[in-house]
């Protein structure tokens, strides 16, 4: 089989920044460290007034086909994987097809269009699905375009208020692709929870610590059942670098932690780290769960000082979070932003990765966890270079406090408030107004 993975990313961020250290903890009274080093994170995107789910998927997947001179007639599928739609049946994937077309020649009438949900894993679960169209050989030499687009906004005064987000990856998925080849190692944990859903419901219901225990449960799942398929077990050196749906790096840094430790087991690592703190507690040496899970939590402890673990998590892990860090959650597309935030990094400091391996572990509530390999190909470099997050990043206007209030309570489908947009729209899609059925409408603004 020809090799299939994702051959282009683009990313296009909410226009707006809620600072969350200087403008954000301190109207919550907080201490602005609990945000920077509890929770990772510096600020939150947002969306301006005339941004949604379908202008920021559709900006990113024009830019994206302008990039690599693609037309409609080279698309044969497009897959919006969003928890944010605001339609039970229309899915997404029209609204984004209906906006491209206002500014190419040709149209999508031939391409397969839908929405996938399964909260924040539905991104993933997208590209699964383009590549297995593509492997099946039902793709007609069309590529698939995969668009996670969300605004992960909360309840006000809710706790999730603190990782809130809003932005969109369009990727696209072919035949031997620049930038990752994917593979058959994949592995499940999925289980019925009732963690965070939003039941008819624009902003969330969260169980917040419970949602946390979930995640790692749920990813410990995975990683075991893609073991169980291996020849050889897990080692920590096999991969470059494990991108985390990052709901905020807090939680990656415990899921880092706990998968490090898992994957560590009987390899010269343990072997290395045993001389300073023991071997790693087995569970058959104890004679109930409790007192096996407290030795755990103590190794685990002390797991997180050494330095084999320090400089595994330093090489692996952080530069995974660098895009996260500036905008909050964007529920499906934040382990592809962790993706792209990790080759940004690799890019930036020169170091060469093709052929190397990544683990990618993605989440959504409800809720199941997906971890896959990847392997980097060699236009890896040249496509991430394309990337414009950054000037993106620095041109977002810095909300104040009173500022975030008003733009909130006008994406909040239950109040009708009147806001000003904060900047003004050039080169995008924006949302224009209502039809005559109470769809959205949207227009290309030179
Ligand atoms: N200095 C340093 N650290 C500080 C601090 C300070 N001054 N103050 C607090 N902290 C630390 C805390 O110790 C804590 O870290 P640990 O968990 O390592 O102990 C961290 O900052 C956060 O503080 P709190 O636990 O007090 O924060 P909180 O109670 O306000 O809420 C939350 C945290 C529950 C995650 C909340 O933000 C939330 O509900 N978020 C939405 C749900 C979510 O994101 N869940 C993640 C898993 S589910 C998922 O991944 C799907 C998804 O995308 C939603």
């Amino acid at each position: 089989m020809t090799s299939v993975g994702i051959d282009a990313v683009e990313v296009w961020t909410g226009k707006l920044k809620l600072d969350l250290p200087n403008t954000f903890a301190p109207q919550k009274g907080d201490d602005p460290e609990k945000y920077t080093k509890g929770l990772g994170l510096e600020a939150s995107s947002f969306p301006d007034t005339y941004e949604d789910i379908v202008t920021m998927g559709a900006n990113a997947a024009k830019r994206l086909m302008d990039r690599k001179g693609l037309t409609p007639a080279d698309i044969g599928r497009i897959d919006v994987a969003t928890e944010s739609a605001f339609d039970n049946s229309k899915p997404v994937s029209t609204y984004v097809a209906g906006c491209l077309e206002q500014v190419y020649d040709g149209d999508f009438h031939h391409a397969n269009k839908g929405e996938r949900k399964f909260a924040c894993v539905a991104g993933t679960q997208s590209i699964d699905d383009a590549y297995n169209w593509i492997a099946a050989g039902r793709n007609r030499g069309l590529a698939a375009l995969v668009i996670a687009t969300d605004t992960a906004l909360y309840a006000r005064d809710s706790s999730g208020e603190a990782t809130q987000g809003a932005g969109a990856v369009a990727m696209l998925i072919d035949e031997d692709p620049n930038l990752v080849e994917l593979s058959h190692e994949q592995g499940y944990g999925s289980a019925d929870e009732t963690d965070f859903l939003k039941p008819q419901q624009q902003f969330p219901s969260v169980d917040g610590k419970r949602s946390m225990q979930v995640y790692l449960a749920r990813m410990r799942e995975a990683v075991e059942d893609l073991e169980a398929q291996l020849d050889e077990p897990l080692h920590p050196e096999d991969f470059v670098y494990v991108p985390f749906h990052t709901p905020f790096p807090g939680m990656v840094r415990k899921a880092g932690l706990l998968g490090y430790r898992h994957i560590l087991r009987d390899t010269d690592i343990e072997d290395e780290v045993a001389e300073e703190i023991g071997r790693q507690p087995r569970e058959e040496s104890f004679d109930d769960r409790e007192s096996y899970e407290e030795a755990i939590q103590s190794y685990m402890d002390e797991l997180k000082r050494t330095e084999q673990y320090r400089s595994w998590y330093d090489a692996t892990i952080e530069p995974t979070l660098n895009i996260s860090r500036q905008v909050g959650n964007w529920y499906t597309g934040s382990v592809h932003i962790a993706r792209a935030s990790a080759l940004q990094a690799a890019a930036e400091a020169g170091r060469a990765l093709t052929g190397e391996r990544m683990l990618v572990a993605s989440y959504g509530s409800g809720a199941q966890a997906e971890v896959h390999a990847e392997t980097v190909c060699d236009g890896w470099r040249e496509e991430i270079g394309a990337l414009t997050i950054d000037e993106q990043l620095q041109r977002r206007y810095d909300l104040s406090f009173e500022e975030y209030e008003r733009v909130h309570d006008a994406h909040n489908h239950d109040l009708d408030t009147e806001v000003e947009e904060f900047t003004q729209p050039s080169g995008e899609f924006v949302h224009a107004g209502w039809g005559r059925m109470n769809e959205r409408k949207y227009e290309y603004v030179e």
